[in-house]
């Protein structure tokens, strides 16, 4: 089959996730078909380097024969069972001893999911069931974040404060709600960061008291947004919450979806940010995205209480703990372990992104080149010196995205920012590639949009 030939069936067929049906129908999609370490290949043989690791997950980058060989060889020996009525089996117990094992010391359950998005269903479930059988059943209230994402199943929308989502999602789940979100060059110029973290701790505290100090349950949060645009919060944020948190008893869930196995440096977020989670939902870079998996780590306050004091908890999936899953999710640990992947993030390939990344603050379209680990984020503005943003109507975000695409670059657009989260086993060649695609794809995003005739042109190859 020829590229026309998938585009016409998939148009035909195929619905894709977070997408313009109709749209995407006229332009025709792109057909990848090969990946090899951080490079793509689709079926017009380009080859693209994948500055988003797939979506945030192929962390131990694309042809891992381990990962293969895991998987063949657990399929062979029992390719599914299920973890329900009293049974368990090898890959399911040796992926949550591990799991345990690389988590903050207080953390020692797991309960698998298929999802990122599974996983924060469980943990709405697992909270107020954690209260209800503290005696405090009115502690129901969960507060989440503005442009925070936890998945796209009705909890994780819920959780999550994506506006477009709940538009079209119908009613949320009750008792949910959102507080700002310390995004500093959206909406905090005109103070210091540090200021505007505090501020924004402070909206938690407000939110607490304005749905009564003993009716919230839990705060939720990515230790920095990933699909809300990169946003790494300022460093006065984090400590402050955990003071408000401490101060109403409250859980802390801190979503690691995307930041846990090695996004930031260290193992999970919450151990660059000095954060102790009651909960933290886990997916995509677990099995490094070869197979799903997610799972929820339970520290021991939550795990004690469902365990002693819970009886049966009437939750789970038929893929809790698939074995196979389980197995190469195993091994993508065992590998991103003994090729010291989370640590050579932390002490070489963090800075050198971030110095590099940061060669892209000059360029007339950025207001701001940000990055910590190897998740990076560019602002694209119309006026370097106020920060002023480009006419909506511009594109200017998806513009580039696909000039990216075009010059052989997956950059994903947020609005007008620009993101990127390479797979952690990118060599320091391939970020100075990475950097050169982008200040290209930005050179022409800037000559389009500052040449009114060529402003509604679709980028070509
Ligand atoms: C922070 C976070 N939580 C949850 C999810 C949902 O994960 P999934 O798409 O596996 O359901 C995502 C997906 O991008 C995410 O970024």
């Amino acid at each position: 089959m020829q590229t026309q030939d998938y585009q016409a069936l998939d148009r035909t067929h195929h619905l894709h996730p977070f997408t313009d049906f109709k749209a995407l129908g006229e332009e025709g999609s792109r057909v990848v078909t090969h990946a090899e370490g951080v490079y793509l290949r689709d079926s017009e043989g380009n080859r693209i380097l994948d500055g988003m690791a797939g979506l945030w997950c192929v962390n131990l980058g694309y042809g891992r024969r381990e990962l293969v060989e895991a998987a063949t060889a657990q399929l062979e020996q029992l390719p599914y069972y299920n973890t329900f009525f009293k049974t368990t089996h090898p890959p399911a117990v040796r992926l949550a001893e591990k799991l345990c094992k690389l988590a903050p010391s207080h953390i020692n359950q797991v309960f698998f999911t298929g999802s990122g998005s599974e996983a924060n269903d469980t943990v709405l479930r697992m909270v107020r069931r954690y209260w209800a059988l503290k005696g405090r059943p009115d502690k129901q209230w969960i507060i989440g974040r503005e442009n925070g994402y936890h998945g796209s199943t009705l909890a994780g929308m819920s959780l999550g404060g994506m506006a477009p989502m709940h538009a079209q999602g119908g009613p949320c789940v009750p008792g949910i709600a959102h507080i700002r979100q310390p995004y500093w060059f959206g909406e905090g110029q005109g103070m210091s960061p540090e200021a505007f973290g505090r501020e924004c701790a402070a909206a938690l505290e407000a939110k607490i008291l304005e749905l009564g100090e003993d009716r919230v349950a839990a705060f939720i949060a990515e230790p920095v947004q990933g699909a809300g645009g990169a946003i790494m919060p300022p460093e006065s944020y984090w400590p402050a919450v955990k003071k408000v948190l401490a101060k109403y008893d409250i859980l802390l869930v801190v979503d690691e979806v995307i930041c846990g196995f090695g996004r930031l440096g260290e193992w999970f977020g919450s151990q660059h940010y000095g954060l102790e989670p009651d909960l933290m939902p886990v997916a995509k870079g677990l099995s490094s995205g070869y197979l799903p998996i997610g799972g929820v780590l339970v520290g021991d306050r939550v795990a004690e209480t469902l365990v002693e004091e819970g009886g049966e908890f009437f939750h789970g999936f038929t893929y809790s703990g698939h074995p196979t899953c389980a197995a190469v999710a195993l091994k993508n640990l065992e590998l991103l372990e003994a090729e010291g992947v989370v640590d050579r993030v932390r002490e070489d390939l963090g800075s050198y992104l971030a110095e590099r990344w940061a060669s892209l603050a000059d360029h007339p379209i950025v207001g701001e080149a940000r990055s910590l680990g190897l998740m990076a984020a560019l602002e694209l503005v119309a006026d370097k010196t106020t920060g002023q943003r480009f006419d909506k109507s511009l594109g200017a975000g998806n513009l580039c995205r696909d000039l990216c695409f075009a010059s052989g670059l997956v950059m994903r657009s947020v609005g007008d920012t620009m993101i990127i989260a390479p797979p952690l086993v990118i060599r320091r060649e391939e970020i100075d590639e990475l950097v050169e695609l982008a200040r290209r794809a930005l050179d022409e995003t800037a000559r389009r949009l500052t040449h009114a005739p060529h402003m509604q042109e679709e980028p070509t190859a």
